[in-house]
């Protein structure tokens, strides 16, 4: 054992020596106590992916992916084995360069990790592997019934967090980046894209089919590899910048997209250049189980933010700034997803104040923090899940304390700061851990170092107690009170006298709106929903966010009126935000509600994606 340990050290200390944020260059793995994934089975300071280099045909009457997976390693002198996580694929055979057969073997799976995949590789330090993947949770394949165009099939992935490991035979850990390549051989009636450089047009490769190159040659964690397939074309939006979505829906698309451009130039303006070349898009069908995903160079995108006005496109602001915050600069592990998640949250509302003004985003700050409050109240100031770093990684908090108390964090320490001082340092932040993983302790030590001017100001900015602490500290900025002055005055007037005022809504800002929703009195009797409807128009919104609060209100009050809009709703779009709320009112209403929700369900569950069924099950009780 002390003879392994020596050997890492010498492996560890030849890659710290590796020039830091080179694009191409694998970063070092980081080995201190707080950067280590329990979930992956990978041991990378003994022997690590660097490249993986995918050759797959998609089959759609058989739902898989097969083909072979060619892995460059990088090992610790003396290393012979290679552990990556899989996930359900199936492997035929591992060969190394010279063809040489190379035993491999399954090892003992654990709930939610799958099993480790031990390659004895001797000396080669170039693997390929020869398998399937059937039934892959990360891949969802659509009939051409859950399309726009109704004709063709359509094939979407999700890797986010360890899904990658059900269609990739690689380690997956988002501290360990690997450079990738890909060649894909689909049917000729579809396009493939990825979140790689597009090779350019498709060859063919046999009768009826013909394959797409990609190649990403930044290191990226092998979460965001991604892969979509489908009847969907491409329209340009800006120099850099364009977007992808099924023919019927690209108009919509783009109109929606066209401040995108300008997005990027303020991100940039903000903190440093876009270094990943392009920034493509696609609109996915509504199955897709998130609002947005951050893949490199094409982010995912869900077509319910699509609400005609621009009004919900924080989204696009958001997935852009994971270009420098998660893309760039990315969690070690998943205990620090708030320095993805939060830092990307904070970051998007600046984006918003740059593009649509600082109304808009104070409105949308003051609804995170009404979210961290409501969160905060439910429970409780002490519950060890509401520090930002995370002792375990528990899915089950929502978005309040990742996201939107991250996001507060950074806000805070803004205020305290200022502006100017707080910009140059976020970015210096980005481009000394460019293509590096980063942990919570990484992140206040910099801080630290580079920002805390003395120490009273250390003791104004709570940096400790923000990162390591449940509940809010006291130093948090909150947010403008007037930012919803006249709403809130408006829902205390429906609620004190149920007097509408239709006309103020009307020229109200989405965020206004669903502060107003919010705002209502949860009990409301069949005339007074009615009449609601009637005056606002909710049932028929075409802005999905609000439509979802409509729905979770009337549900909620057992409202028959909206149980079709809501059966309608839920069939189309399985995006886990909206779907898992609504079955969960549905079934907290039990005896009116238990049986919509099974009926609904049942309906509903074979268009999710498995992201969403995961919580929806449990949520219905669904058990096969
Ligand atoms: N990276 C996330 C999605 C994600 C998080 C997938 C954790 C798997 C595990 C993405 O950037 C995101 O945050 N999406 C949000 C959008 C938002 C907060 C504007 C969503 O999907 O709602
Ligand atoms: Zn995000």
């Amino acid at each position: 054992m002390r003879f392994l340990a020596a050997f890492v050290l010498l492996f560890v200390s030849a890659c710290t020596a590796a020039p830091d944020n080179d694009a191409s260059q694998v970063a070092p793995i980081l080995t201190t106590e707080d950067a280590v994934d329990i979930q992956t089975f990978a041991q990378p300071e003994i022997a690590r992916v660097t490249h993986v280099s995918l050759d797959l045909e998609l089959d759609f009457e058989g739902q898989g992916v097969s083909g072979s997976a060619t892995l460059d390693i990088e090992a610790a002198e003396g290393a012979d084995t290679i552990i990556l996580d899989q996930d359900g694929y199936v492997v035929s055979a591992v060969t190394a360069a010279d063809g040489a057969e190379l035993p491999f073997e399954t090892g003992e799976a654990q709930d939610g990790k799958g099993a480790p995949l031990t390659i004895t590789m001797g000396d080669a330090r170039q693997v390929t592997i020869a398998y399937s993947a059937n039934n892959a949770a990360a891949l969802q394949w659509l009939t051409p019934d859950q399309t726009a165009g109704k004709k063709h099939p359509y094939l979407l992935s999700q890797g986010q967090a360890t899904l990658n490991r059900t269609w990739i035979p690689t380690q997956d850990s988002p501290g360990i980046r690997q450079t990738w390549d890909a060649r894909i051989v689909a049917p000729e009636e579809l396009t493939v894209v990825m979140s790689g450089l597009s090779g350019g047009d498709a060859e063919a490769a046999g009768e009826g089919k013909h394959a797409f190159t990609f190649e990403m040659d930044k290191s990226v964690p092998p979460y965001l590899i991604a892969i979509a397939a489908g009847d969907i074309v491409f329209q340009e939006l800006g120099p850099r910048s364009g977007v992808w979505s099924e023919p019927s829906m690209i108009e919509a698309a783009a109109s929606e997209l066209s401040d995108t451009e300008a997005m990027i130039d303020a991100a940039e303006k903000l903190y440093g250049p876009y270094r990943w070349g392009r920034y493509d898009m696609i609109v996915l069908p509504p199955a897709f189980p998130y609002g947005g995903m951050e893949n490199p160079v094409m982010t995912f995108l869900t077509p319910t933010f699509i609400a005609g006005d621009r009004s919900l496109t924080g989204l696009i602001a958001h997935e852009l700034a994971h270009s420098w915050s998660g893309n760039l600069v990315t969690n070690a592990n998943w205990t620090d997803s708030w320095l993805n998640e939060g830092v990307t949250s904070y970051f998007e509302n600046r984006i918003v104040e740059e593009i649509y003004g600082k109304k808009r985003a104070d409105q949308e700050a003051a609804l995170a923090f009404a979210n961290i409050e409501e969160t905060l109240a439910e429970v409780g100031m002490d519950a060890p899940g509401t520090s930002l770093h995370q002792a375990v990684n528990l899915d089950s908090i929502g978005s309040a304390i990742i996201y939107d108390k991250g996001a507060y964090f950074l806000r805070t320490v803004e205020s305290i700061v200022g502006r100017e001082r707080f910009d140059a340092w976020l970015e210096q932040w980005f481009d000394n851990h460019a293509f590096q993983p980063a942990t919570s302790a990484m992140m206040l030590a910099d801080m630290e170092a580079n920002l805390v001017k003395d120490e009273a100001e250390a003791e104004a900015l709570m940096l400790r107690e923000w990162i390591y602490e449940p509940g809010l500290p006291s130093n948090v900025a909150k947010p403008d009170p007037a930012a919803f002055a006249e709403v809130d005055a408006a829902a205390k007037l429906f609620t004190d006298s149920r007097e509408l005022n239709d006309a103020a809504w009307g020229g109200w800002t989405s965020a206004e709106r669903q502060r107003f929703l919010a705002g209502l009195p949860r009990r409301l009797n069949e005339a007074e929903l009615a009449a609601l409807d009637e005056a606002l128009k909710l049932s028929d919104s075409t802005n999905n966010e609000e439509l979802f609060l409509w729905l979770e209100l009337a549900l909620e009050n057992q409202n028959e009126r909206v149980v079709p809009i809501a059966e309608e709703f839920l069939v189309n779009v399985g995006r886990r935000k909206f779907v898992a709320p609504l079955f969960e009112t549905l079934m907290d209403q039990g005896a009116w509600g238990e049986p919509i929700a099974t009926r609904v369900y049942a309906k509903a569950r074979p268009g999710y994606h498995s992201v969403t069924t995961g919580t929806v099950d449990e949520i219905v009780g669904f058990s096969g």
